[in-house]
C-alpha cells in the first residue's frame, strides 16, 4: 500500500506533499486570509489558477508567509484564452505577475480543449518555459488518454500531474490506470464532491463513526491511501484544519472498495472533450 501521508515524488524528480488546499471560488480578501490560514494550519500545496481570479492574494498570502517559500507548493493554470505559443508565454508571464513570484512551482494546462486544436502547441511551450526556469514542474489539468498520448507523443515529456474531477462518485479507474503506467500523479479536484451530499452517504457515515473521525476525513484517507492528491476546499476554518488531520486511522482494502461503489459519473457534467472554458 502506499504511504498514504507521504510527500509524492514526480517524474521529473519534484516532490509535492499528499493533500493540498483549494482556493477556488474565493476572491479578494477572503482568499488572502484563507490561503494564511491553510499554511499556518500545515498546507503546503496550494491550487490557484488565472481563471480563479484570487492569484495576487494567494501570492501575497505566500510571499508573507512565515512558511519558508521553498516549502510552499504555488500550483496555477493556463486559461483556455491563452492556448497556443505566444499566448502560453503571455499566460504564464501574467500568472507569474499576479503571484509575485520568480518561478510557479506547477502549472498546469486548465482544460484540453479539444476543438480549439492548440493543446500540443500550448504544452511544447510549458516545456520551453519549464527548461527556461520559470516553472519547476509542469503538468496538465482535465487532459484523457488520448490528450496525453498526444503530448507525450509530441514532446517525449510525461505531465508531471493530472489534475482532474475525482471523487467516490466518480472514481475515474481507467484514467488511474493509465496515470499509473505513465508515471503522472493523480490530483483530484472536488475530492469531496463539492457540498453535493456525498458525504451522507451510509458508507461514508458509518466508517465516519466507526473511527471517530468526519465524513470529510474518511473520503480524504480514501484518497491518499490510493495515491491520489486531493486539494479540498474548506472556507470553515475547522473544517480546513480537520482535512488535514488524516492521521490515526485507516481504512481496510475492502473499506475502500465499499466507498468505491458509490461510483456513478461526473457531478459537473464536465466532460473534457466537450467542455470549453476562456
Ligand atoms: N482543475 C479544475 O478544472 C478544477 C475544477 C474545480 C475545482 N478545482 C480545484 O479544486 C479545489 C477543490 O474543489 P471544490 O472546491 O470544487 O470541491 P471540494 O473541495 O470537494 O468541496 C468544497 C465544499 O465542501 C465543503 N467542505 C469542505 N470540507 C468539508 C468537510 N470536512 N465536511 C463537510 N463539507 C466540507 C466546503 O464547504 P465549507 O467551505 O463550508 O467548508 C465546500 O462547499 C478548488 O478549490 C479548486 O482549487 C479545480
Amino acid at each position: 500500500m502506499t504511504d498514504a501521508l507521504a510527500p509524492r515524488t514526480l517524474n521529473d524528480g519534484n516532490v509535492i506533499p499528499p493533500i493540498g488546499f483549494g482556493s477556488f471560488p474565493h476572491h479578494g480578501e477572503d482568499s488572502d486570509e484563507m490561503t494564511t490560514s491553510a499554511l499556518d494550519l500545515g498546507y503546503r500545496l496550494i491550487d490557484t489558477a488565472l481563471r480563479y481570479e484570487n492569484e495576487a492574494e494567494v501570492g501575497a498570502a505566500v510571499r508573507r508567509s512565515s512558511v519558508p517559500r521553498s516549502e510552499i507548493v504555488v500550483t496555477s493554470k493556463l486559461a483556455g484564452r491563452h492556448h497556443g505559443a505566444a499566448e502560453a508565454r503571455e499566460g504564464v508571464a501574467q500568472s507569474l505577475k499576479n503571484l509575485g513570484l520568480e518561478q510557479i512551482d506547477l502549472f498546469l494546462i486548465h482544460w484540453p480543449l479539444p476543438k480549439q486544436g492548440k493543446y500540443v502547441d500550448t504544452w511544447k511551450t510549458l516545456v520551453e518555459l519549464r527548461d527556461e526556469g520559470l516553472l519547476r514542474s509542469i503538468g496538465v489539468s482535465n487532459f484523457t488518454p488520448e490528450n496525453l498520448e498526444k503530448i507525450i507523443d509530441a514532446t517525449g515529456v510525461t505531465p508531471a500531474v493530472n489534475q482532474v474531477e475525482l471523487h467516490p462518485a466518480f472514481i475515474q479507474s481507467e484514467l488511474r490506470a493509465a496515470h499509473d503506467e505513465l508515471g503522472i500523479v493523480t490530483e483530484a479536484w472536488s475530492p469531496l464532491g463539492r457540498g453535493t451530499g456525498l458525504l451522507d452517504e451510509p458508507v461514508i457515515r458509518e466508517l465516519a463513526e466507526k473511527n471517530g473521525v468526519t465524513t470529510g476525513q474518511v473520503v480524504l484517507r480514501w484518497h491518499v491511501q490510493q495515491g491520489i492528491v486531493p486539494i479540498p476546499m474548506s472556507s470553515n476554518p475547522a473544517r480546513r484544519a480537520a482535512n488535514l488531520e488524516l492521521g490515526g486511522f485507516s481504512l481496510s482494502d475492502d473499506e475502500v472498495a465499499a466507498i468505491s461503489e458509490l461510483d456513478r459519473g461526473r457531478i459537473w457534467g464536465q466532460d473534457p472533450d466537450e467542455h470549453e472554458e476562456f
